[in-house]
């Protein structure tokens, strides 16, 4: 945590689901927010749930996000889905670069960076994904992997627009694997350096979310330490149940 920042919890549902599953796990959390008094709750469904989502917790504090935008405003891009129509579908952030989009897609920071932008032209809050490969932490690169990310992907306005950033170690996305308290903290110290040496003052009170095989059971742990304000959980918020018990572990910023 960061005094006086309020955490964040995201859940990246990734491509699982049907509409009436989305719509019911919506409802599961709605239906479960007096537990989490301490954190803001993000959910993030597959495109095409994002209605059925978004219904399900109408006029409740869960904020609605996509998993990815196009850089584009509109036009003729076969299959892809621009920031503004994800506004125009209730959502409030989008999640950018996310390490399986930088990996299926070979989406490098320059395009991560242009979609961040996107976004906060849509009125949107972009969650700029960063984290090392686990090759890249064994030979001792990982902070300098991730400073490089966070200099090439951040763009122009992500302060004013309340962006998020998101460390999620490549090798410990759904593995069950987590780097030590002691990496994660050592991390997030330097991220918060690098975004205030990026944003200036904006940079103190960006949340820098953890991601990679939260959990109910880990989740007190990471949340607490500092510069941590908040997770962004993939397999954990598939379920109403484990989503706010990690939620419910975040300690008012
Ligand atoms: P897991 O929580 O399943 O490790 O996924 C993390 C993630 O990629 C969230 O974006």
């Amino acid at each position: 945590m960061t005094p006086g920042i309020r955490p964040l919890i995201a859940g990246n549902w990734k491509m699982n689901g049907t509409a009436r599953g989305a719509a019911s796990l919506a409802e599961g959390v709605r239906a479960g927010l007096d537990r989490v008094a301490g954190a803001d709750l993000l959910i993030c469904p597959p495109f095409v749930h994002l209605h059925a989502a978004a219904a399900a917790v109408a006029w409740k504090p869960v904020a609605i996000g996509a998993q990815d935008c196009s850089a584009l405003p509109d036009g003729a891009h076969t299959g892809d889905v621009s920031a503004a129509m994800l506004a125009d579908a209730g959502c409030g952030y989008v999640i950018v670069g996310h390490s399986e989009r930088r990996a299926d897609h070979g989406e490098a920071d320059a395009v991560v960076r242009a979609k961040a932008a996107a976004a906060i032209a849509a009125g949107l809050i972009p969650v700029v994904c960063v984290g090392e490969t686990e090759a890249q932490r064994d030979a001792g690169e990982a902070e300098s992997v991730v400073g490089s990310q966070l200099r090439g992907s951040l763009p122009e306005g992500f302060g004013a627009a309340r962006g998020v950033v998101a460390y999620e170690p490549v090798w410990a996305i759904g593995t069950g694997r987590t780097p030590t308290e002691a990496d994660i903290a050592a991390m997030h110290a330097r991220m918060r350096e690098e975004v205030t040496a990026l944003l200036g003052e904006a940079g103190r009170t960006t949340r820098l979310l953890y991601g990679g095989s939260v959990k109910p059971s880990n989740a007190a742990t990471i949340l607490a330490l500092p510069n941590v304000d908040g997770a962004l959980v993939g397999g954990a918020s598939l379920k109403a149940e484990d989503f706010l018990s990690i939620a419910a572990a975040a300690p008012a910023g």
